[in-house]
């Protein structure tokens, strides 16, 4: 039997590369671990950085999963027939072991052989080749060998067949990517118009819909904007699960998938609105409380700022429809629909059912608080509006934000509504002046990319565990991490302790954490089971999803904990370590900023314990 529901084909793809020795291991927490410069994970390659630029996995070199992955830049294109604020990404990697041959035999195996691709639907690009990196005639020549006719393999140039890095650094490469024909697009965005595939994306971009992505990793882009060889070749394959499920099921929208149709007609019976007139409502109601459930359930709290804007906005937007819709039950109206999204997803995702009262308790709350002023918000916008011509001043913008709590970007869209325009840079200006947050600054990291892991950030992260071990000594076994967050300038550590820590506990982990450093002591790692991990007393967040091998770092007899590294090789490199700053974080959780300075420029990371 093909695989056609969106669940046979998550586990179509995790059985298929298990049966070709890839180690299946668990997806990241929606909010990336050490990596101060995005919001969310993007893709499934962003957590694994670490082990693309050589550092050892500790489930080997051939590993895939499915990752869940939020991408900021389109929540507001949600509502349309393609555009999902959250999707799943089916992936796999070869970190330093198979490359092109493997890369690309192995998907067109899953492609043709378990999901039944049509070979006529089927096309694939290359990269053309460019000043940076050659053209990619060898993996053309691979997709001929294993099956693919000439004329479904396209060339095309580096804005389309290449892909990294996530941010401004780090590893990349060029990509080969695969597409299915969808022929023309209806005009209101629909696929699936049944129709003879012709040619490839080169020849035919608008028909060919791209379902996968198989990123030849081999370098390393730098600050200067050139591409340095990385020391070892990779794969990274993405495919999104969502589309995928589209093509194969024939409908003409991710929303029509057996996954996202029950979610919407859930919809569709709380509202007297026809489905054609609730449709874009009850997309973007379904899409962001499952988006909202997800991030919720990996701790996330609505909030002004970064990870906690962008679900407060998911929430109050996805609200603002349901009442565009006269959904009566508003006021539970959230909580039910985590339970569809739950109904939906909660088998595979068993957060949901773990973290269940927290996430309907959270958008509950949210819910009360935006209903609270969302009926008079709403009078007060269009009395604005309609003293405003075509566009609405910066400073009412800003009064919609500060008294009725209402996200610019929803104002944005209500003015949009009314054939109107904001006047973005008053309301910026209004924003700064009130100093209300620094929402500012969360645009600038939707923009960016991933952090970094050169010497400073190494240094930072080894410093955090050493911390950790001393906080554990002078506050209390009780002491457990609740978040870090690194940049290249400054650790923050977040940490569970009722009380404010006094000047002399201060004075006291620093003084451990530098006669650490002063001791020099090497750090390696050895690779272990969880188990193993506890019996030999190493920390961790035992909560957490680990995989069934973990990597422990050993820091002299200062700390053992569990960790993905990578971490300097000997802890005299950190030089000197000061903590700058220790404040309340969340109710029962402190949080401190501290630095390391005067170790030098170059460090060497810790390797595998003999
Ligand atoms: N990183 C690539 C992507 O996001 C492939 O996984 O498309």
């Amino acid at each position: 039997m093909t695989p056609r529901t969106t669940a046979d084909i998550r586990k179509a793809y995790l059985d298929f590369y298990a049966s070709k020795g890839h180690a299946i291991i668990p997806g990241a927490s929606l909010v990336p671990e050490n990596d101060p410069t995005v919001l969310f994970t993007t893709a499934g390659m962003h957590p694994l950085v670490p082990y693309l630029m050589g550092q050892a996995h500790p489930m080997g070199k051939t590993v895939c999963n499915v990752q869940l992955c939020v991408r900021t830049q389109d929540i507001d294109e949600v509502g349309d027939a393609s555009h999902l604020t959250m999707f799943e990404m089916l992936g796999r990697w070869s970190m330093g072991d198979y490359f092109k041959e493997g890369a690309i035999t192995m998907s067109y195996e899953f492609m043709t052989s378990v999901l039944g691709i049509p070979k006529e639907k089927f096309a694939v690009t290359c990269f053309e080749g460019d000043s940076d990196a050659p053209r990619d005639d060898e993996s053309a020549a691979i997709w001929k060998k294993v099956g693919v006719p000439e004329e479904r393999v396209g060339f095309l140039p580096k804005a389309k067949n290449w892909w990294g890095p996530a941010g401004q650094t780090g590893p990349c490469g060029p990509d080969t990517e695969m597409f299915y024909w969808v022929g023309p697009t209806t005009p209101d965005g629909l696929r699936g118009v049944d129709s003879k595939p012709q040619g490839n994306p080169a020849t035919h971009d608008a028909e060919w819909l791209e379902i996968g992505n198989d990123v030849l990793i081999q370098y390393d882009k730098q600050a200067d904007g050139s591409f340095a060889p990385l020391k070892q070749k990779n794969l990274d394959e993405g495919l999104g699960l969502e589309r995928l499920a589209c093509v194969l099921q024939g409908v003409g929208s991710v929303y029509d998938t057996d996954a996202f149709r029950p979610m919407l007609e859930a919809v569709f019976a709380k509202t007297k609105k026809s489905e054609a007139d609730a449709t874009r409502d009850a997309r973007i109601i379904v899409d962001h409380f499952k988006a909202a459930s997800f991030i919720i359930a990996d701790g996330v709290r609505p909030g002004n700022v970064d990870q906690g804007y962008v679900l407060r906005r998911l929430i109050r937007r996805a609200i603002r429809s349901a009442r565009k819709l006269e959904i009566q039950e508003l006021g539970g109206f959230s909580a039910y629909m985590a339970s569809v999204v739950r109904a939906q997803y909660g088998d595979f995702y068993t957060q949901l059912e773990t973290k269940k009262s927290v996430i309907e308790e959270t958008l509950n709350r949210e819910e009360e608080a935006f209903m609270k002023t969302l009926a008079e918000g709403t009078k007060h916008f269009q009395k604005i509006a309609e003293k405003s011509s075509t566009q609405i001043a910066g400073i009412d913008a800003f009064h919609l934000y500060d008294t009725y709590g209402f996200p610019i970007e929803m104002t944005k869209e209500m003015a949009a509504e009314s054939g109107k325009t904001i006047d973005e840079a008053g309301f910026t200006k209004a924003f700064e002046e009130h100093q209300a947050l620094s929402r500012a600054g969360a645009e600038k990291k939707f923009a960016g990319g991933l952090a970094d892991h050169g010497g400073e950030t190494t240094k930072l992260h080894t410093a955090t565990h050493l911390l950790n071990a001393a906080l554990k000594k002078v506050l209390g076994d009780h002491v457990n991490q609740k978040g870090s967050n690194i940049t290249a300038e400054r650790l923050r550590f977040d940490f569970n302790h009722p009380d404010k820590m006094t000047p002399e506990q201060i004075k006291k982990v620093e003084d451990l954490v530098n006669d650490a450093i002063k001791a020099d002591a090497p750090i390696s790692y050895s690779v272990m089971t969880v188990d193993e991990a506890k019996a030999a007393g190493a920390i961790g967040v035992f909560g957490d999803k680990y995989g069934d091998k973990v990597k422990v770092y050993t820091m002299g007899s200062f700390s053992k904990e569990i960790c993905g590294g990578p971490h300097v090789a000997k802890t005299g490199m950190l030089g000197s370590f000061k903590i700058q700053k220790e404040e309340s974080s969340s109710s029962g959780v402190r949080r401190i900023k501290a630095v390391v300075s005067g170790g030098p420029k170059e460090v060497e990371v810790a390797v595998e314990a003999a």
